[in-house]
């Protein structure tokens, strides 16, 4: 597997593969790769002859006073994770390789909508910096695929919305949430946590996994989200949200709604958890 660090050798190297007829996978990264990463490389491995990773830490998606500078960046790792994963090329350009011209006066790109409200509500501008990034990524890659993790499922439903509203005509797969075995999911800022932290953040999972029983069994969804919202305040945490959306485009749930997802974030000491459950409404 070969790292690039430049657009224009990213770019040779993809018009190569292009012209040779492969078939382009994109796995749009952060870096401080675990299982949860690595099976989307898998995923992508499916779907296509040559899988592209990106790892960039993306300043604009991150506010003032988020853990821009502490983010883990583990490169060497990273590169070994993914060579082993069967991944043919990382792209890992600097800053100033992906924003030449700087922050000031950048081009951004807003998707209204399903970008508003939950993590777009308590984290504004995020989602402009996510869909910069990533139509910026799409432009250099021109991938056919691109994986994304439904851990962030309302990140997955604003590059859907992104890939086609700008017509980017990209085949874009949701891949399941990986855990631990405890039930907590996956995330680079897991490593945040202290040990005690770590005890507790399962909880979390288990606050929703008891929702999706008291909703399954037709106990209504204000009453329930009430109950829940109160056992993951007991439990230790403090709740960014906990809402019961409609699965297909994060709109609220109606009476004929049967496709739901229970979305929460909450935070543990200094760490933002953030976690998701689909369930089924009689
Ligand atoms: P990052 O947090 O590094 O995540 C990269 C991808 O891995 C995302 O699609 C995310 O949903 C997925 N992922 C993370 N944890 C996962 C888990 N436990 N199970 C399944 N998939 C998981 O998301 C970003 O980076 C950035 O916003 C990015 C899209 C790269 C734009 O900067």
């Amino acid at each position: 597997m070969d790292t690039v660090f430049h657009a224009s050798t990213l770019r040779e190297r993809l018009t190569t593969a292009r012209q040779a007829g492969q078939r382009i996978a994109l796995v749009p990264t952060m870096g401080n790769l675990h299982a949860g990463h690595l099976s989307l490389v898998r995923e992508a491995r499916r779907h296509a002859d040559l899988v592209v990773a990106s790892i960039f830490v993306n300043p604009l998606q991150f506010g003032p006073s988020e853990d821009l500078d502490n983010y883990p960046r583990t490169l060497a790792a990273d590169q070994h994770a993914l060579m082993t994963e069967g991944c043919d090329l990382l792209f890992a350009p600097s800053t100033t390789e992906l924003y030449p011209e700087g922050r000031d006066g950048l081009c951004n790109v807003q998707v209204h909508g399903v970008s508003e409200g939950l993590c777009g509500g308590r984290r504004p501008g995020h989602f402009d910096g996510v869909a910069t990034v990533v139509s910026i990524l799409f432009n250099l890659v021109r991938p056919d695929i691109a994986c994304f993790g439904e851990k962030d499922f309302q990140q997955l439903a604003v590059i859907r919305k992104l890939n086609r509203d700008l017509h980017f005509n990209i085949d874009i797969v949701g891949v399941p949430i990986v855990r631990a075995e405890d039930g907590l999911a996956l995330s680079s800022r897991n490593g945040y946590l202290s040990t005690n932290e770590r005890e507790i953040a399962p909880k979390l999972k288990q606050c929703l996994d008891a929702l999706k029983t008291r909703l399954e069994k037709g106990i209504e969804p204000a009453e329930s989200l009430r109950v829940t919202l109160a056992a993951i305040s007991e439990s230790g945490f403090k709740p960014d949200y906990l809402e019961l959306r409609r699965t297909s485009d994060l709109s609220p749930i109606a009476d004929d709604t049967r496709e739901a997802i229970i979305l929460a974030a909450a935070h543990l000491g200094r760490t933002r958890l953030l976690d998701n459950l689909k369930v089924v409404l009689p």
